[in-house]
């Protein structure tokens, strides 16, 4: 009830997400529909460079975001192997899951740490990298539907989370190992990708892996970018903390090969990385 009143008079595309970018993050991470995720945020978004909503709030995220009933959620173990015409769908349904993940770890992010003084471009970055996951899972969902598949068709890998759970006590960290570990390999990753939907004439796709990895070397660089900025108002060597923070929250070691162009593109150097490969 105190909500309602709390919205009453407002426009209507704000009585869903609030008036904070808190209130927004938290709309969206408990919303359980990916298309409702999408839509909160795409609505966020807009309204945050609008400056409609121009405060943070201190609204805290929940533990977990919510979740769809469907797909159901599996142990990595416990994943099946496809074989065949299955495993272009099985490919695309992999990644939609780690996008929608990728929507809700861009919102915990801002309602998590907004408490920690950033500046008004730390919030936009982020922002930013929440609009862009969701429009890396809507053009996954919209492929899938045109090979007759959605999101939930399949099980999918329940330990994407994991990292933010690790992480939620720190900014430095959650950085540390959401961009610079994880989306970080997502570039290594990609490229190979990209060339088996082209060899198998999946232009379509290979085309929407593309834009997402554009994208990503971005985000990379948004998690490097503030990552060095706490580093210097905390007075730690970014180099040294990183691989203290890695070797600490991130079970076993980084997987070569590494995709060094992609990596600086990024600003990410491997004197970073090379030293945690596991050769
Ligand atoms: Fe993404
Ligand atoms: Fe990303």
């Amino acid at each position: 009830m105190l909500r309602q009143a709390q919205y009453e008079g407002l426009p209507p595309s704000l009585s869903t997400i609030g008036s904070n970018l808190t209130d927004a993050a938290v709309a969206v991470l408990t919303a359980a529909e990916p298309a409702e995720k999408v839509r909160l945020t795409q609505e966020a978004t807009a309204a945050w460079r609008a400056e409609a909503i121009a405060t943070l709030g201190r609204v805290q995220p929940p533990d977990r975001p919510a979740r769809p009933a469907r797909p159901d959620l599996l142990a990595p173990r416990d994943m099946p192997k496809r074989k065949g015409s299955g495993r272009r769908v099985a490919l695309l349904h992999a990644l939609a899951h780690i996008e929608l993940n990728a929507i809700d770890l861009a919102w915990d992010l801002v309602a998590r740490f907004a408490d920690e003084e950033m500046p008004r471009a730390f919030f936009d970055d982020w922002v930013r990298v929440a609009s862009e996951e969701a429009k890396h899972y809507g053009l996954l969902a919209k492929r899938m539907a045109e090979l007759g598949a959605a999101y939930g068709d399949l099980p999918a890998h329940d330990g994407l989370w994991q990292a933010a759970t690790e992480t939620a006590h720190d900014l430095l960290a959650r950085l540390a190992i959401v961009p610079l570990v994880l989306e970080a390999r997502g570039l290594d990753v990609t490229p190979a990708m990209i060339a088996d939907l082209a060899r198998a004439d999946d232009e379509a796709s290979a085309a929407i892996l593309q834009v997402i990895y554009d994208e990503e070397i971005g985000h990379v660089a948004i998690g490097r970018r503030w990552f060095e900025t706490i580093c210097a108002a905390r007075g730690l060597d970014p180099q040294t903390s990183w691989q203290g923070l890695v070797r600490r929250h991130f079970k076993g070691m980084l997987k070569p090969p590494f995709n060094e162009a992609a990596r600086d593109a990024a600003g990410f150097p491997s004197a970073f990385y090379a030293p945690l490969a596991n050769r």
